[in-house]
């Protein structure tokens, strides 16, 4: 009978070797995800679909692009909201959306934006300050089933109540039903939110940089890398700023000591606003 210290010694090889295998016949890259975490969503995944152990999920997903999918939605955490954190919102408009009126062409790359919330909630912001038209809001993702439900618009009527929340407390400027219509028990976004907002898949592990932005959010995204993971995303996403381009990641996220000063200054450190020096 095995021990337990060698069931955890088992089972991290076979994360691993779970990972390593997904990598070489699908290309996406897991294997510097925070390892406590992931380890728990495959056990949770394998739980879900029966499998006994992590090694028969590498049997599953390597025979099945159709578990894959499945396994590569429950491997991320998808969770969002519209005007989620408000006073990041609030201090967008207060810190952010001065310095963007300044440019002729604002562009916007939202990394990381699950099913949408966080985009469509950016749309409405710079919609009330007269912005929206010279925008163009880049939204992407790993996954390409949140991506779907991105594009739709379309959302459960039941979150309109914290979303309108939200958009109260981060300083809304009118009422919040107005950006939405009810339909059974569906509320569908207006159209104009949509229209400078493209919604692509790009993987932040495995792609290049695709344009020079304004304007980065990466909010809770690499909460889930581990160290060397987050260091070369940071990279990337440095790339992909303008010379005083802005990044604002997540309330429990924040830039390594060495990047604070000397590659950004500090916009709002409660709310994770920072700006590239140069
Ligand atoms: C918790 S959600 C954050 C959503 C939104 N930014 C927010 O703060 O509400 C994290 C998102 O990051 C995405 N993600 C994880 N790894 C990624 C990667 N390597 N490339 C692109 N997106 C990734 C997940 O699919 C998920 O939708």
């Amino acid at each position: 009978m095995a021990k337990i210290n060698d069931i955890d010694e088992i089972e991290a090889i076979e994360v691993e070797l779970l990972l390593q295998g997904i990598y070489k016949r699908y290309g996406y890259d897991f294997r510097n995800y925070a390892l406590a975490s992931i380890r728990r969503r495959i056990l949770r995944f394998a739980d879900n679909e029966n499998l006994p152990t992590i090694s028969s999920v590498q049997e599953a997903v390597m025979h099945d692009p159709a578990i894959m999918d499945r396994f590569v939605l429950s491997l991320t955490v998808n969770v969002t909201a519209m005007f989620r954190d408000p006073a990041f919102f609030a201090m967008m408009r207060e810190k952010v959306i001065p310095l963007l009126k300044t440019y002729p062409l604002i562009r916007i790359w939202d990394a990381g934006c699950a099913t949408g919330e966080e985009a469509y909630s950016l749309a409405i912001l710079l919609q009330e300050e007269g912005i929206y038209e010279k925008s163009r809001i880049y939204a992407t993702d790993l996954n390409e089933s949140v991506l779907r439900k991105a594009k739709s618009g379309i959302f459960h009527l039941s979150q309109m109540k914290e979303y309108t929340d939200n958009y109260i407390q981060a300083g809304g400027k009118q009422a919040f039903s107005e950006y939405y219509t009810a339909k059974f028990d569906h509320a569908i976004l207006h159209q104009s939110l949509r229209k400078n907002i493209v919604f692509a898949q790009h993987n932040l592990v495995t792609d290049r940089s695709f344009n020079e932005f304004n304007l980065v959010l990466m909010r809770n995204v690499l909460i889930y890398f581990n160290e060397d993971l987050r260091a070369n995303v940071l990279k990337l996403v440095h790339q992909s700023l303008s010379p005083f381009g802005i990044l604002a990641l997540g309330k429990r996220e924040t830039l390594p000591s060495e990047a604070r000063g000397r590659t950004y200054e500090e916009l709002d450190a409660t709310e994770k606003l920072y700006r590239r020096c140069a």
